[in-house]
């Protein structure tokens, strides 16, 4: 069943008169996510009538050449082809700020713009500040937003603060950050962004499991042998040392964006679409997951550095030998983890997940190995043949799609059982809109859905904070010892102590 609706009605709420800041605006997510973004919006005709946007950066030279340096990459990052009566509406409307964020006079300036717009559009103006920043530069960004009331709103205009991922750097700080936010801003204001929620295919899993009787009875310990999410990434640091360093593998990518799709993948049905119902059932299912000790670290959880190796046919250098990084680094470039939930529905199923920069392949997947089935069900079938369990895969990117492997009789004299795959999604690429287009749309519409509560940040990161705490310490023991992280060459499908990770359960990684 398709339920159709204008377009017009599932976007109504674009605002009129809206200033979008954004704090980074030299940096690599607004060249290569924000700016097509806005590109796409405008092809689409979403933009608010009146719009500016203001970017900021202590790198940022002359306007022009700003500007069309946004131009360029937006040729390059965008689907669509360059068209100037959708780009102009937003190269004529910039504003590219030479300015430390660290200073007052950047937010004095920021103020005279904002009486300027006022008075040029005839009334008052929304504002959308981005913290498109690293995480250790939001508090200052803050501080001085509050110290120059920049987070008062004038009904019926608003102000709205997107804050990037990772919130914070572990739960103290990702504590203090909230604290900070709350004590100016109301929860309606604040949109903590994991724009993996902003992909189609991951806001597909919950329709995928609800909707499908198939799959509802099978969604259990009953049936469920195992799961795997993996997000593996053929790119290294790409010029993002600082930002790395400061998180590597785990906060980057398990920290959010695994465990969100895991929170989604395994919670319980919510009682409505309604985001908070939905929120609330995420939080449940994080709240389950058993916490990690030494112990269960130890025997848990692996990590690793990519040395030298060939990706997509190039030869790249080690992670240590990447510009800017430290000859000692030992930040993991991947991380595997086994976790458990330990509820009703999902007691003794193990999780693996997994995450790698510089790996062989580009992929971000899902896998549901199901039970082997009962062989004695068919036995004149299989004879010696082993059953191939069930299972279904669901790929979030590059290709949004989901293949469910079953078995069968292949055509021929002979009685024997085949794997084969159902395959489903490839029209869905066709119409995919871009995560971050999604995102910033919402945003202006005031639609939280596909943000995250904070409760939800907060679980997300009492999961991984032992295991980060863990990790400092032996860092420690590591360099006294003058010792490095265990590598796997780049262009691999990650450490060896990966592969033995798993096999020692008698099970295998997907290959990506
Ligand atoms: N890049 C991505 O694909 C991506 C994807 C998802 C999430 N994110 C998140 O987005 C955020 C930004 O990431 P990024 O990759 O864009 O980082 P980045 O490339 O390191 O950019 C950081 C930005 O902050 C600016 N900045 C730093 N200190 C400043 C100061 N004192 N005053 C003014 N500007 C200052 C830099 O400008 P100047 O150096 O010119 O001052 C630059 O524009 C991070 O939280 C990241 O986790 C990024």
């Amino acid at each position: 069943m398709k339920i159709d609706v204008a377009e017009s009605q599932i976007y109504s709420g674009i605002p009129e008169r809206t200033v979008v800041i954004i704090f980074g605006a030299s940096g690599d997510l607004t060249r290569r996510k924000l700016m097509p973004a806005f590109y796409h919006l405008s092809r689409e005709g979403l933009l608010p009538q009146k719009m500016r946007i203001i970017g900021l950066g202590r790198r940022i030279l002359l306007e022009d050449e700003f500007i069309s340096h946004m131009k360029n990459r937006v040729i390059q990052y965008c689907t669509h082809k360059m068209e100037d009566r959708f780009w102009l509406p937003i190269a004529d409307n910039m504003f590219a700020l030479r300015a430390d964020f660290k200073e007052d006079s950047t937010f004095e300036t920021l103020i005279s713009e904002f009486d300027r717009l006022e008075k040029e559009w005839g009334g008052p103006i929304n504002k959308l500040f981005y913290l498109a920043t690293s995480p250790s530069h939001f508090e200052i960004v803050l501080q001085k937003m509050i110290q120059f009331r920049l987070h008062e709103e004038i009904a019926p205009n608003w102000v709205r603060v997107i804050v990037e991922k990772p919130f914070g750097l572990d739960l103290q700080s990702s504590d203090s950050l909230n604290r900070l936010l709350l004590e100016s801003f109301h929860e309606d204001q604040i949109f903590r962004i994991d724009h993996f929620l902003g992909k189609e295919a991951v806001q597909n899993i919950l329709i995928f499991r609800m909707s499908n009787l198939l799959f509802q009875p099978v969604w259990n310990r009953e049936f469920i042998d195992h799961i795997q999410i993996s997000i593996a990434e053929t790119v290294g640091v790409e010029g993002r040392v600082d930002f790395f360093e400061q998180t590597g593998a785990i906060r980057d990518m398990i920290q959010s964006h695994i465990l969100q799709i895991l929170a989604f993948l395994m919670m319980e049905h919510p009682s409505s679409l309604d985001p908070e119902i939905i929120r609330d059932e995420k939080v449940i299912l994080l709240r389950a997951v058993r916490p990690f000790s030494k112990s269960s670290i130890q025997e848990n959880v692996i990590r690793a550095q990519y040395s030298e190796g060939v990706v997509n046919s190039q030869l790249v250098p080690a992670y240590r030998d990447e510009e800017g990084v430290k000859k000692e680094s030992l930040v993991e470039t991947y991380a595997a983890i086994k976790l458990f939930v330990d509820n009703y529905r999902w007691r003794g199923v193990p999780i693996y997940l997994r995450t790698g920069k510089r790996m062989g392949a580009r992929k971000t997947e899902i896998i549901i190995q199901l039970k082997e089935i009962d062989s004695t069900s068919m036995p004149t079938v299989l004879g010696k043949q082993r059953p191939i369990p069930n299972t279904i895969r669901i790929e979030i990117q590059p290709r949004a799609g989901v293949e469910l492997t079953i078995g069968w009789k292949p055509p021929g004299l002979l009685t024997e059982v085949e794997s084969t795959s159902l395959t489903l999604g490839a029209k869905a690429q066709l119409k995919e809109p871009k995560a971050y287009e999604r995102l910033l749309l919402d945003v202006m519409r005031g639609d939280s859905t596909l943000f995250i509560r904070y409760d939800e940040i907060r679980e997300m990161w009492k999961i991984v904070d032992p295991i980060i705490k863990y990790w400092e310490k032996e860092n420690k023991e590591l360099k006294a010892k003058n010792e490095t992280l265990p590598s796997y060459p780049a262009g691999t499908q990650g450490p060896r102590i990966a592969k033995a990770f798993i096999e020692r359960d008698n099970r295998s990684w997907n290959k990506l």
